[in-house]
């Protein structure tokens, strides 16, 4: 058995509720995350599902130390990352990385494809020189699928599909060891939705990464991940293999999720062609 990359133990995470903040005081704060439990094998791709609002987001910016978790640990490579200082996770920031939901808001409008994907590459002192940065930054939209004539673009040049590319190229171009994916193919046509999904996992495999997949779309996380952990309320329902969850899913809840994947579309037309 080798180490998994990540190890979380009974993590909880409560977040201040402005909603409900009174005029003088602090705000009264919410439990998101309710004492969570599991492993990440390393190099394998986990999908974490489950319905809107039920912690999905929240979990992965934990797991990334966007959020500082509220009880419990997380183990990241054999070191406890729970309460490390800014200053302590910059190095680990290189090996923890973002893919967001939205590429046009987590893509700067004012910058090019080139600045956005270089940005990482000089804070953390990768590239050595411009010439460098230029080459490491052709070399990630190539390894993505773009010209590299698209590093002088603009994201509102680009079409969804291609902003996505610029926010894999701009995770990968660090050689980080885990990738978050976060609703990342939401927005996106059904085709595009599909080539975005065997890009990542062919560079998973050729960058060894180990990934993990927040979608609210069964579907995705089937043809995707490994193993598959449904969420609800802030806790874990299920936390199974892919296979084993699909053909036997334990928790009712799952099996509502389950049921709700839509059928492929039927052309109304076809029995009549037949
Ligand atoms: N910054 C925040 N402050 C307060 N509540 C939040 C914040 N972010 C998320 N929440 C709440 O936490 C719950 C889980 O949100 P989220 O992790 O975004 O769920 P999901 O990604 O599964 O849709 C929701 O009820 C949401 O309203
Ligand atoms: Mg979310």
């Amino acid at each position: 058995m080798t180490e998994p990359l990540f190890r979380i133990d009974n993590l909880r995470l409560s977040l201040p509720d402005m909603t409900r903040k009174p005029l003088f005081g602090p705000a009264p704060r919410i439990e998101i995350l309710k004492g969570l439990t599991f492993d990440i094998a390393a190099g394998s791709t986990i999908g974490i599902v489950g319905e809107s609002g039920s912690g999905k987001s929240t979990l992965g910016r934990a797991l990334v130390r966007l959020y500082e978790p509220t009880g419990g640990a997380i183990g990241f490579d054999g070191q406890d990352i729970t309460h490390l200082s800014d200053a302590a996770l910059r190095p680990l920031r290189r090996d923890l990385q973002v893919i967001f939901q939205d590429p046009f808001s987590s893509l700067n409008p004012r910058k090019s494809v080139g600045a956005i994907i270089a940005a990482p590459l000089l804070f953390h002192r990768v590239a050595t020189s411009g010439a460098d940065s230029r080459a490491r930054v052709a070399a990630a939209l190539g390894a993505v699928g773009l010209p590299r004539a698209f590093a002088s673009r603009y994201p509102h040049e680009l079409s969804g599909g291609q902003r996505q590319r610029v926010g894999i190229a701009r995770a990968i171009a660090l050689s980080p060891r885990f990738v978050l994916a976060d609703e990342i193919v939401s927005g996106l046509d059904v085709s595009s939705q599909a080539q975005i999904l065997d890009l990542l996992a062919r560079l998973k495999d050729e960058l060894k990464l180990t990934l993990a997949f927040i979608s609210h779309d069964l579907s995705v996380v089937r043809r995707l991940c490994n193993r598959v952990i449904v969420m609800r309320g802030g806790e874990i329902v299920e936390n199974r293999d892919t296979a084993a969850l699909f053909d036997a899913p334990e928790h009712p809840y799952t099996r509502q999720l389950l049921a709700a994947i839509p059928l492929p579309e039927i052309d109304p037309g076809w029995l009549e062609a037949g």
